[in-house]
C-alpha cells in the first residue's frame, strides 16, 4: 500500500450505537473510495499491538481494553491528501474541541469513545492497514 491512502477503524462506541452506516456515507461523500472493509473484533492483544507506540502514555491500558470491547469496522480509504484530509473529516481527538460537522463531533461520546481512528502519516497509514488486511483484500 503506498500514495493517497489512508487508514481508519469505526471503533466499538460508533458500531455499538448504530453509526457505521452514517460514517461510511460521510467518509464516501467526502471523496473516498474505500479500498478494503471489514466488521471484526481486536483481542486485547491484538489492541495493544495495534497502539505499541502509545505503550508509555497514562491511557494506554484502558484504550486496548476499549478497542476490544466490541466489533470494529477498518478500512483502507483512497483519495488525493488522503491522511491529512481525512482527519479534518474525522475532526480533533477530543470531541469537545472537533468542528462541527466532523465525525467526532458529531457521533464521539468522549475522548476515548471517540467514534472513529484515523492514521497520522502516510508510513502509519500503510503499517496499519497491513495490520489488518493482506494484499489480496487491498484492491
Ligand atoms: S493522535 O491521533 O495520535 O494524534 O492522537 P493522540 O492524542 O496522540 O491519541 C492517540 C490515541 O489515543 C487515544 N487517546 C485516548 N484514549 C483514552 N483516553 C485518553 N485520555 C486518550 N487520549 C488519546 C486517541 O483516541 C488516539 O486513538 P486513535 O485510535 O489513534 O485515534
Amino acid at each position: 500500500m503506498s500514495g493517497n491512502k489512508t487508514f481508519t477503524m469505526i471503533k466499538p462506541d460508533a458500531v455499538a450505537d448504530g453509526h457505521s452506516g452514517a460514517i461510511i456515507k460521510m467518509i464516501e461523500e467526502a471523496g473516498f473510495r474505500i479500498v478494503s472493509m471489514k466488521k471484526t473484533v481486536l483481542t486485547p492483544e491484538r489492541a495493544g499491538q495495534f497502539y505499541e507506540v502509545h505503550k508509555e502514555r497514562p491511557f494506554y491500558a484502558d484504550l486496548c481494553k476499549y478497542m476490544s470491547s466490541g466489533p470494529i469496522v477498518p478500512m483502507i480509504l483512497e483519495k488525493e491528501n488522503a491522511v491529512a484530509d481525512f482527519r479534518t473529516l474525522i475532526g480533533a481527538t477530543n470531541p469537545a474541541n472537533a468542528e462541527e460537522g466532523t465525525i467526532r463531533k458529531l457521533y464521539a461520546r468522549s475522548i476515548e469513545a471517540n467514534a472513529i481512528h484515523g492514521s497520522d502519516s502516510d508510513e502509519n497509514a500503510a503499517i496499519e492497514g497491513n495490520f489488518f488486511f493482506s494484499a489480496t483484500e487491498q484492491f
